[in-house]
């Protein structure tokens, strides 16, 4: 029988990257590899959770018992979150997706031609933003992976995607962000830093972010 602080509460998790298709044997990419994401699906449901699960790229074994949705591209990725997203308590977006995706996807395989070969990408949709301007009694929990000026950019992020948390990594540093299964973090809110985590593994982290996320939303008067 289930039990926990999260008893009853749905959370909705995005890890692992897109992909972005430019013809049958080519696509665009990026290094996540949806550890983290994983880590805090896991994390969610331990707490006791219903755990939903949207998983782009990634060889990452999902947790059992959580429901599991497999996207490839960033306009995949927004559909599931849409779904989703009226049923949902929580929204974590560890996700790490493309703003930009190849602007003609070509149904045989491009040949070579010239020396040079130009690619025209046009912008994504930010799923994050678009669940901002949505969300209603959901707390959202988004990720910013910068290499400089952290602190600024994930409050900007913060404000204009509307999130109730951001989880700033500094990817530039040894054992932080992609890949690896270490990350540090600092979490901001609103009104600045909530906590910083230092390094640890993505599952403590994951363990940690998912009781702050329990204490805002018990501040805000849930239960
Ligand atoms: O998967 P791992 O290898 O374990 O690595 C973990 C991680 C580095 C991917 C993770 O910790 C992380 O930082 N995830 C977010 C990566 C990212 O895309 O950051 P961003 O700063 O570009 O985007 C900010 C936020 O907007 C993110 O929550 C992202 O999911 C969201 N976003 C971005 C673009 C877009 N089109 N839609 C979005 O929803």
């Amino acid at each position: 029988a289930g039990n926990g602080i999260l008893q009853g509460k749905r959370v909705l998790v995005t890890a692992g990257g897109t992909i972005e298709r430019l013809d049958p044997v080519r696509f665009l990419t990026n290094d996540s590899s949806g550890k983290m994401g994983f880590a805090v699906a896991e994390a969610a449901k331990r707490m006791g959770a219903d755990v939903t699960l949207v998983a782009g790229r990634s060889s990452e074994t999902p947790p059992a018992g959580i429901k599991v949705i497999r996207t490839a591209s960033a306009a995949d990725m927004l559909d599931a979150v849409m779904r989703e997203f009226p049923d949902t308590d929580i929204v974590v977006k560890a996700a790490a997706v493309a703003d930009y995706r190849p602007a003609t996807v070509h149904e045989q395989k491009v040949k070579k031609t010239g020396e040079k070969l130009v690619l025209e990408l046009e912008r994504t949709t930010d799923i994050l933003a678009a669940l901002g301007e949505r969300k209603t009694h959901q707390l959202l929990v988004g990720f910013a992976a910068e290499t400089e000026n952290v602190e600024r950019y994930a409050l900007d992020k913060l404000k204009r995607k509307n999130c109730d948390l951001i989880v700033a990594n500094d990817v530039s540093k040894e054992g932080v962000g992609f890949n690896g299964d270490t990350n540090a973090v600092d979490v901001y809110g609103p009104e600045g830093l909530v906590s910083s985590l230092p390094l640890m593994s993505k599952r403590e982290t994951a363990s940690r972010l998912m009781e702050l996320i329990t204490d805002r939303l018990s501040s805000r008067g849930g239960d």
